[in-house]
């Protein structure tokens, strides 16, 4: 968390990105209080994993809290103001087409993210004037404009641009009632297109408390390497594919085609399991931008002090477990 009063654009620091999208961090103290904020580039997804927010748009105002998810369109005027002392998350700034829900193929007509539980705010303008900065990112860098008034004086509204919100906790999950571990796909909230079928610009996917109930397999995701690069960052208590070292509000990439799995204990555990008894999987919200472009970290990323340079020993104790002798 800052140390120095910093607003959400101040406290805002780029991780990744790439053709589709960029990656951010944000922690801040203090609220946007003279100064509003637009996107020309791209509309933007906003994943708090601490402190509550008020996103003061020009179409009324969200309350957002850790586990709620808000999209802000793209050009919509907005501020972000705290509800509490200090608050911290991950932004994806997305390039492409709007985010939407997926279609549901043979999963039907209910499941996953569903479109009841999905908000809209009403109208609530501000008839206020002064001396305020209208900050517009436009072609990835930041423009400051003087604005004698606030922006957010919109008394009436109506359309489909418009910001939302939706609650992680909400998420109808689908899994396997069988054996095996399904595609990520079934965790799929918000999807981004692009112009080739079946490949999306950004999935954004959650991995929400659940019951593994799949028997006589490794309940854990496989290891796997893929085309699709995931960046990924952990909401709330742990992810159960990584025992130790992924904490809330930290991140990880794994980039297409770089092969990634369970940690060694977790695998170690997964493996002894009694799979006869449902695993209650609680206390847990990870989620995943996946994209089919590949990201790049910044700078930032590379030479932060919490970078962890020994990422790969979890997978160190992995053993060889191949015996031709056993059916
Ligand atoms: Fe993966």
């Amino acid at each position: 968390m800052p140390e120095r009063p910093t607003d959400f654009i101040e406290g805002m620091t780029t991780m990744a990105c790439n053709a589709s999208c960029a990656v951010h961090l944000y922690a801040a103290n203090r609220s946007m209080e003279t100064r509003f904020l637009y996107d020309a580039d791209a509309e933007l997804l906003l994943v708090p994993q601490a402190g509550r927010l008020e996103l003061a748009t020009e179409m009324g105002r969200l309350q957002l809290e850790p586990q709620e998810i808000a999209v802000i369109p793209r050009g919509v005027r907005f501020q972000v103001r705290l509800l509490d002392a200090q608050a911290r998350g991950y932004v994806c700034e997305n390039f492409g087409a709007a985010l939407k829900l997926p279609d549901l193929g043979v999963i039907g007509s209910n499941g996953l993210a569903n479109p009841r539980d999905f908000c809209t705010p009403v109208a609530a303008y501000e008839d206020r004037e002064g001396d305020f900065e209208l900050v517009a990112r436009f072609q990835g860098n930041l423009w400051s404009a003087r604005i004698g008034h606030s922006p957010l004086d919109v008394v009436a509204w109506h359309g489909n641009h418009a910001p939302y919100k939706y609650d992680l906790r909400r998420f109808n999950t689908i899994g396997s009632i069988s054996y095996d571990h399904p595609d990520p796909s079934i965790f799929l909230v918000l999807q981004s297109v692009s112009d080739t079928p079946g490949v999306d610009t950004i999935d954004f996917v959650v991995f929400p408390p659940r019951i593994l109930v799949a028997q006589n397999t490794f309940r854990p995701p496989w290891y796997h390497r893929n085309v699709a690069s995931e960046f990924m960052g952990l909401i709330h208590g742990a992810y159960d594919a990584k025992a130790e070292g992924f904490v809330p509000g930290g991140a990880s990439l794994h980039n297409c085609m770089s092969a990634h799995g369970p940690d060694a204990d977790t695998f170690a555990k997964a493996s002894a399991a009694d799979t006869s008894r449902p695993d209650y999987l609680t206390e847990t919200m990870a989620f995943m931008f996946e994209s089919c472009d590949v990201f790049r970290p910044t700078t930032f990323a590379l030479e932060t002090a919490q970078l962890q340079e020994d990422y790969f020993r979890c997978w160190q104790n992995l053993g060889k477990h191949f015996d031709p002798a056993r059916p």
